[in-house]
């Protein structure tokens, strides 16, 4: 029996005091985490710096003693190991080569040619499982094939996912072949996250909400269901989070049509809501709004009780409902735990 309080709740038991981490808890908002970066140089070469990264990982560690470390990386990372170029532009955000027709497609990598360039965060993987307290679970992960072909192939992250709609809609061929490469991809680079010591693993679907109708079952339920089904049987007993941010009703059943574990929940729904149309099927992970950590205050101390207790009645990790931004202040990040550590029924 594990006595770490996120594989606990992930094998669905309800505990006295949700566990918790935070998404981005290695990130701009911390001053530690901006002074390595200025070593690294930029955001790419920190991600594939494993001495660095695994540094950035544990900082918020030591801060805060959060129950999980999540490996520093990018979902965009797999794209430069498929072939795509990929860079940040300061201040806007990522950039890649763009696929839009079968040969941009066919000049890339298969998905068993990822693994040298990916080699650096498996070497950050195996780093932290050596540094990090016993008591905290190392969770890797990737994008979901959706969301990664979002930006592979607008070239960029946009508002609408109008470019990747629109080649679903012109050559559905070229569209699912990459969503399969992906896919494939994907299940091979959590799979040696898991070998190099990763004890959870969670997909990052952070534009699910724009895929509707057949085009969610397709697109995002079925590559999640893949990529699970055979981590699942390549590490028995692997538990695995989904994230299908704003899913909507599309959170409902989500986790049995999946076989994911736990399904995190971002802030387009209530907690009310989710504990009687998700936590029933399992675990859920969430889902405070990230501006309770630039604004503070009574307000954030309501809300996080607010949280607590809405998902009191099932297994729950309590964390945001996405990212923390750079603006917050990190004494908000503090307040955050204390209270949901003090509210014990
Ligand atoms: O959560 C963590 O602390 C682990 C590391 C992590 C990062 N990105 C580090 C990062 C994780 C899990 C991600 C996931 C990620 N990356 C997603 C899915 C989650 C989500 O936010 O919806 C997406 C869509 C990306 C792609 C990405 N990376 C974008 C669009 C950007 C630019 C926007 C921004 O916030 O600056 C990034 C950059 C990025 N990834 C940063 C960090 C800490 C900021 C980089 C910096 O230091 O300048």
């Amino acid at each position: 029996m594990t006595d770490k309080l996120i594989l606990r709740a992930l094998k669905g038991e309800t505990l006295p005091t949700p566990p918790i981490w935070m998404m981005r808890q290695a990130g701009r908002y911390l001053p530690e985490y901006r002074a390595t970066r200025a070593q690294a140089g930029d955001f790419l070469s920190l991600c594939y710096n494993s001495e660095l990264a695994a540094e950035v990982t544990l900082q918020p560690i030591r801060r805060y003693g959060f129950d999980a470390a999540i490996l520093f990386a990018d979902i965009l990372l797999i794209c430069q190991a498929l072939g795509a170029d990929l860079w940040f532009e300061t201040g806007e955000g990522p950039r890649l080569s763009t696929i839009t027709s079968p040969a941009d497609l066919a000049a890339l990598k298969p998905a068993t040619a990822i693994h040298d360039r990916l080699a650096p965060i498996y070497e950050t993987v195996r780093l932290l499982a050596r540094d990090l307290p016993r008591e905290t679970t190392l969770i890797g992960f990737a994008g979901a094939p959706w969301t990664v072909a979002t930006y592979m192939i607008a070239g960029r992250g946009t508002k609408d996912q109008g470019p990747a709609h629109a080649l679903k809609a012109a050559d559905r061929a070229t569209f699912a072949a990459l969503i399969d490469l992906i896919t494939e991809a994907t299940i091979d680079y959590l799979s040696e996250q898991v070998k190099a010591g990763a004890e959870v693993v969670k997909l990052f679907d952070s534009w699910a909400g724009s895929l509707k109708g057949e085009d969610f079952t397709d697109f995002a339920v079925k590559p999640t269901a893949r990529i699970i089904a055979e981590l699942k049987a390549r590490h028995p007993g692997l538990p695995i989070i989904a994230f299908p941010r704003e899913a909507g009703q599309g959170y409902i059943g989500f986790a049995k049509a999946t076989g994911a574990d736990c399904v995190a929940i971002d802030n387009s729904v209530s907690p009310a809501w989710a504990a009687a149309h998700v936590q029933v099927d399992g675990c859920v992970q969430g889902n405070l709004a990230p501006h309770h950590m630039v604004t503070g205050g009574e307000a954030l101390v309501r809300e996080t009780r607010a949280v607590v207790e809405a998902f009191r009645g099932g297994p729950h990790i309590f964390n945001l409902g996405h990212g923390i931004t750079p603006d917050a202040d990190p004494e908000n990040v503090t307040l955050m735990i204390e209270t949901v550590r003090a509210s014990r029924p």
